[in-house]
């Protein structure tokens, strides 16, 4: 590991220091969360991001080979607390920034404006793989061999992925153990946690019941946490920041929208931002919008409803406390077909806080109809995303109506998600209503819905030709 790096509280009142090698996931004098922290003025940092763009030519077996061909470490200058050597990776990070002039038409936006970073191109087909690779290599440094995460189906697919492949040759393997909420997580996840031969629990309760256990019994059972309280994760995830950024050409989005569940991302987004800013390498800093679902909002609420805010790093945790109070003695639980974000107790929020002031950021929450809408409509022009992806699409609409964005600024929508993950989601949105069915050959969707029916026609060549109809001719 590196010198001139270590971890810090984030809290003002606090900012209590601890090494690299300190495994612990909030702060032992205060309880708050903790950073990586760097010395940066004592770090070599490139002065201009077109630095990072020679690395693209660069492949191979060898260490550098290795890194460079990883979108994470390919910015590893602005990551520096990994040794080269120490570096677990699998290639993650090579994901596009991929312009959408159509869904920007549907949307009545300018042609230019909308952009999506498609996280799904990742190994493990989610954005979870950037934080992955960060959190493994700190294991890998610490010579552990049992990680542990609570998930929602991403998270754990991604940690199975890395413990199948992280032991070098001729040591021993990395267990992977993951906690699910039962009939809590889309197949697609689940396929992959077991494929890749992690335990699976499925514990009877939802994500946030599987989070409290983790934390409670990772240091009893020896397990490294891979969930995104773990701050190396975070370091990873900041390179889908670069990578937009890079995807345009160096300049400066308006705006970057996120689904927000855990509230990694966005607290990863922060931290990203307001390092480059502190480097002088941009010019300024894009705006925040972080999406809930409607089933699963409690930042939406206390940010929008009781004026939660950063306030310097002096939060008001009581009035986090009273609401989840508030939601136990009501036994209200997060529900939402985005199955990715259905937390109502995000680990990072006082991070995600402390993203939405340096950012100029607004939450807001859409609900599932309006996410499934959405998905399809990306899905229509271009890759597809699971449910909880598209929640950032669908906030974006609702942001332009609301006259919050405007129709000709510059937009980044984060796809955090392969649409392969949940294809029991598409498909009952696409086929799965009987009613409509019936209405064969020509079913009209209701205003706004995408479903795109697959059509009933009996073996027969004649009503075949009659529903795909005559070629047009012009
Ligand atoms: N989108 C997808 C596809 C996700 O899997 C998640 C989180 C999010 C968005 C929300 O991101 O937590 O950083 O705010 N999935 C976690 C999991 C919780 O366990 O896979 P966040």
């Amino acid at each position: 590991m590196q010198e001139h790096a270590y971890q810090q509280c984030i809290r003002a009142d606090c900012g209590e220091t601890y090494a690299l090698d300190e495994v612990l996931f909030k702060c032992h004098k205060c309880g708050g969360l903790l950073d990586v922290a760097y010395d940066w003025d004592k770090l070599t940092v490139p002065r201009n991001l077109r630095f990072f763009e020679r690395r693209w030519g660069t492949s191979g077996r060898h260490l550098v080979g290795r890194a460079d061909y990883s979108g994470v470490w390919r910015f590893r200058e602005l990551l520096p607390f990994a040794r080269l050597d120490d570096i677990v990776t699998v290639g993650e990070g090579r994901t596009t920034l991929q312009q959408a002039d159509r869904l920007a038409g549907l949307l009545n936006m300018k042609p230019g404006c909308l952009f999506l970073q498609y996280e799904g191109f990742n190994p493990s087909g989610s954005f979870k793989d950037n934080g992955m690779t960060a959190g493994f290599t700190m294991a890998r440094f610490l010579r552990r061999r049992r990680v542990a995460c609570a998930s929602t189906g991403n998270t754990s697919a991604s940690m199975a992925m890395y413990a199948s492949m992280a032991a070098p040759p001729g040591e021993p393997p990395v267990q992977g153990i993951v906690f699910i909420g039962s009939g809590k997580i889309a197949y697609g996840k689940l396929s992959q946690a077991l494929d890749h031969g992690a335990m699976t629990l499925q514990i009877e309760g939802d994500f946030d019941a599987c989070m409290r256990r983790v934390v409670e019994l990772s240091d009893r059972l020896g397990m490294y946490l891979l969930n995104s309280l773990n701050p190396f994760r975070l370091e990873g995830q900041k390179s889908i920041m670069y990578r937009v950024l890079e995807g345009l050409d160096w300049e400066v989005p308006d705006w970057i929208i996120v689904p927000g569940g855990n509230l990694g991302n966005s607290s990863a987004f922060g931290k990203a931002w307001m390092e480059l800013r502190q480097l002088g390498l941009v010019p300024k800093v894009p705006r925040l919008a972080i999406i809930n679902a409607t089933g699963a909002r409690t930042l939406e609420e206390l940010y929008n409803e009781r004026s939660l805010r950063w306030n310097g790093g002096r939060i008001n945790d009581e009035a986090i406390d009273r609401r989840y109070h508030e939601m136990d003695a009501a036994g209200q639980r997060a529900h939402t077909i985005a199955s990715a974000i259905e937390i109502n107790r995000p680990v990072n929020l006082s991070k995600a806080l402390r993203a939405l002031d340096l950012m100029n950021g607004v939450v807001r929450h859409v609900d599932d109809d309006t996410i499934l809408d959405h998905k399809a409509m990306v899905g229509r022009f271009g890759y597809s995303c699971e449910p909880a992806s598209a929640a950032s699409v669908a906030g974006l609409h609702l942001l332009l109506d609301e006259g919050v964005i405007g129709r000709n600024e510059r937009v980044v929508c984060i796809l955090t998600g392969h649409g392969l993950k949940d294809p029991d989601a598409t498909v009952k949105y696409h086929a799965g209503i009987d009613a409509k069915m019936a209405k064969w050959p020509d079913p009209v969707p209701p205003s706004g819905c995408m479903a795109n029916y697959p059509v009933r026609v009996p073996d027969d060549l004649e009503a075949i030709c009659r529903v795909i109809g005559e070629p047009t001719r012009s």
